[in-house]
C-alpha cells in the first residue's frame, strides 16, 4: 500500500474505533414478532419469576403496564431480565421468543433499562 493511501485510511479507521468505542452497540431484548401470545406468556411468567426480572413497572398503574398486552409486557420483562444478567450469563433467548434490537422499545414515560 502506498504511503498516501495509509495516510488516508488512519483518520478514517481512528473514527471508526472511537465511535465504535464511545456509542458501543446499544442492545435491548423484545418479543419476536413472530412468537404466539401463548408462547411469550411463557416467558412473561418465567422471566418475571425464576428469571429474576423486576417487573415492577408492567404492574397496573405503573409506567410500563400501557399497552397491556402481553407481548408489550413480555419485551419489557425480556429486555429487564437480559440487561441485569447479560454479563453473568443472561441470554436473549427465552426458547426462541425473544430478539435483539438496536432501537431503542422506550415509548413515553415507559423506559426500557439498558446497562452497558
Ligand atoms: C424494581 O424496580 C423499581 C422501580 O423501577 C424499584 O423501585 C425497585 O426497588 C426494584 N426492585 C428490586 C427488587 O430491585
Amino acid at each position: 500500500m502506498s504511503k498516501l493511501k495509509i495516510w488516508f485510511l488512519l483518520p478514517l479507521l481512528l473514527v471508526m474505533i472511537y465511535s465504535a468505542k464511545s456509542d458501543g452497540w446499544e442492545e435491548w431484548c423484545i418479543a419476536d414478532e413472530q412468537t404466539s401470545d401463548s408462547e411469550l406468556q411463557v416467558g412473561l411468567d418465567w422471566a418475571c419469576g425464576i428469571g429474576g426480572a423486576n417487573c415492577s413497572k408492567i404492574q397496573v398503574g405503573q409506567a410500563c403496564f400501557w399497552p397491556n398486552t402481553v407481548r408489550a409486557h413480555a419485551s419489557y420483562a425480556f429486555n429487564n431480565y437480559f440487561q441485569k444478567f447479560k454479563h453473568r450469563g443472561g441470554s436473549c433467548y427465552f426458547n426462541g421468543a425473544a430478539i435483539i434490537t438496536g432501537l431503542d422499545p422506550s415509548h413515553n414515560s415507559c423506559h426500557y433499562e439498558f446497562s452497558p
